[in-house]
């Protein structure tokens, strides 16, 4: 995706702790990347407002629910951000669709483009990338990794089908069971002795 978007003159703003593939994806770019501070939005702002001025398009890069910490971004921030300075919002959110949001649909309501996977909570393999019908013909026509690799095979597209019904069905119950378990797990952990916060999404780091 990174890629296809962006390139010589564009620069993209990632936050410190996104995934592997995000910061693999900005280094096959030719565009420049800059790290901000983790979920950090004053030090993104004073960094676009520093670059507004030479940058040809601005990208700003997060996960909705970061893997290793469990945490989410200030969305309503971020929005605004992408707004002032008429960035690109691309959001991640392998960790919270099927978990977080209502109905389990991700928490980035905002993004201009959205990244799912379905081997995280969907329980199969492959990944999609959702926007505008525009985007989806850059994609199909520059997105080189996808271009140039064998397609999903169908036995993984129809076992993410059924899971996506699955969520849209019974999203609402296997989503409730799930946050009481987490709550439970966050009970034992306080009395077993040990600080632990109310994580947004069923990601517990220990
Ligand atoms: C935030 C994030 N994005 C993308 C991926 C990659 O997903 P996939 O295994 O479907 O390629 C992962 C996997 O751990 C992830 O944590």
């Amino acid at each position: 995706m990174l890629p296809a978007l962006a390139g010589e003159g564009d620069v993209i703003f990632s936050d410190e702790l996104n995934h592997a593939s995000l910061i693999d994806g900005c280094r096959l770019s030719n565009a420049a990347c800059v790290v901000f501070r983790h979920a950090d939005l004053n030090h993104l702002n004073e960094l676009l407002a520093a670059h507004r001025d030479t940058a040809r398009d601005m990208f700003i890069v997060t996960e909705s629910i970061f893997s290793m910490d469990g945490d989410a971004p200030d969305f309503a921030g971020l929005a605004e951000l992408r707004a002032r300075y008429g960035a690109v919002l691309l959001v991640d959110e392998a960790h919270a669709l099927g978990v977080a949001g209502p109905d389990g649909g991700g928490l980035a309501n905002e993004a201009d483009v959205v990244v799912g996977t379905f081997g995280k909570a969907f329980g199969s393999f492959g990944a999609f990338v959702a926007g505008s019908a525009r985007l989806r013909d850059a994609l199909l026509n520059r997105a080189r990794t996808a271009i140039y690799s064998t397609a999903l095979p169908p036995a993984s597209a129809a076992a993410s089908l059924a899971a996506l019904r699955i969520v849209l069905d019974e999203g609402a119950e296997t989503i409730g069971k799930l946050r009481r378990n987490v709550m439970a797990l966050v009970r034992a952990v306080r009395g077993a002795g040990f600080g632990a916060g109310i994580p947004p999404a069923p990601l517990f780091p220990w």
